[in-house]
């Protein structure tokens, strides 16, 4: 007998849904929201409202692109935390009345642990243990992936995420919000010429903001002698952040592996889809005889196909919620 997935996640801006045959993907539909990027930022209460109305209809189409029937769908899966709470609340409640009604179980997944296992949404699948840098927007961590759901954190960020320091850097340079992928597309007819400091944090742990504050005040010096120097500069500029943001996922993640004696390497979360950050890494397999792996774009950024796959591996170990369960905005 198979076993069917439906996978919702709507912890930030996307609302996705996605159904899982056996571990395959079928479908895996998202709903952007543009609104946003007026506001250089997510704004939680447009977010959530904007949920409310794509929920049902990326529901609908994400089960007729795969070809099935709701009566066919065995367990639906979300995301529990962590997010924004307004977001999160519509993908728990939709989950809740739409497993009620079909008399089904639930499956509470944590959005981050998905990220990590969004690498077994295909073929070949990294092997245990392995070091998953995984970058989001709100988070920065090198994770040690001891099997499908015991994960430890073995680094994370003190302040920023890697995601926030591209967002910001891009703020400070008028560009549009999520900043990461103009700043990638940008950077690359950049020549990295300008040094960023790069932080002294111990261990393996990260830290941004110091680099967001250098970023500041080296843009207002430049000002001062070429009041149109960012835009003559844009690309020189971007290329040189995304270098220094690289360089420091880069060299902790160099220090993982060595300190853990592990080279089964991977990388996740939205920042992984970086143009820059997936070479180094592949520069860096052939140098120190890593096996890397990286996700497919798709895979990178939100997207509900990753919650149905971290579903299926709870599925299969028979890990259900009841309807008591309650979203969780800040969740370790
Ligand atoms: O994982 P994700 O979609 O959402 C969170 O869980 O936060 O990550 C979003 C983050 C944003 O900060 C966005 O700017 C960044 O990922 N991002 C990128 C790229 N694509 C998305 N950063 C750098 N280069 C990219 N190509
Ligand atoms: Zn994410």
């Amino acid at each position: 007998m198979s076993t069917i997935i439906l996978g919702i996640e709507s912890s930030c801006d996307d609302t996705s849904a996605s159904i899982l045959k056996d571990g395959k993907i079928l479908s895996n539909c998202i709903a952007n929201q543009d609104a946003h990027r007026l506001y250089g930022g997510v704004v939680p209460e447009v977010a959530s409202r904007a949920h409310q109305k794509n929920i049902i209809p990326v529901v609908d189409l994400a089960i007729r692109q795969a070809g099935i029937n709701k009566q066919d769908i065995d367990a639906i899966a979300f995301t529990k935390g962590p997010g924004l709470i307004g977001s999160l609340i519509v993908g728990v409640s939709f989950a809740k009345a739409y497993a009620l009604s079909l008399g089904i179980p639930m499956i509470e997944v944590h959005h981050m642990q998905a990220h990590v296992l969004a690498h077994f949404a295909e073929q070949p699948h990294p092997a245990f243990p392995f070091l998953c840098l995984t970058v989001s927007g709100g988070h920065t961590q090198i994770v040690l992936v001891k099997s499908h759901l015991e994960m430890e954190v073995i680094g994370h960020t003190l302040d920023d995420a890697a995601g926030e320091a591209f967002d910001k850097t891009g703020k400070l340079l008028g560009l549009d919000y999520p900043a990461g992928p103009i700043i990638d597309r940008l950077a690359q007819d950049g020549n990295a010429r300008f040094e960023f400091p790069e932080p002294k944090i111990q261990g393996l742990n990260f830290s941004f903001s110091g680099l967001k504050t250098s970023i500041l005040y080296f843009l207002k010096e430049e000002l001062k002698k070429d009041p149109h120097f960012i835009k003559n500069s844009m690309n020189d500029i971007c290329a040189s952040v995304q270098a220094r943001i690289i360089s420091i996922l880069m060299a902790k993640l160099k220090r993982a592996s060595r300190e853990t004696g592990i080279k089964e390497i991977a990388i996740a979360g939205g920042v992984s889809a970086n143009s820059g950050l997936r070479k180094a890494l592949q520069e860096n397999a052939a140098r120190f005889g890593w096996n890397a792996h990286i996700p497919k774009i798709e895979y990178c950024t939100d997207n509900a196909a990753m919650i149905a796959v971290a579903g299926y591996y709870k599925f299969l170990e028979g890990v259900f919620v009841g309807q008591e369960v309650a979203p969780v905005a800040r969740w370790k």
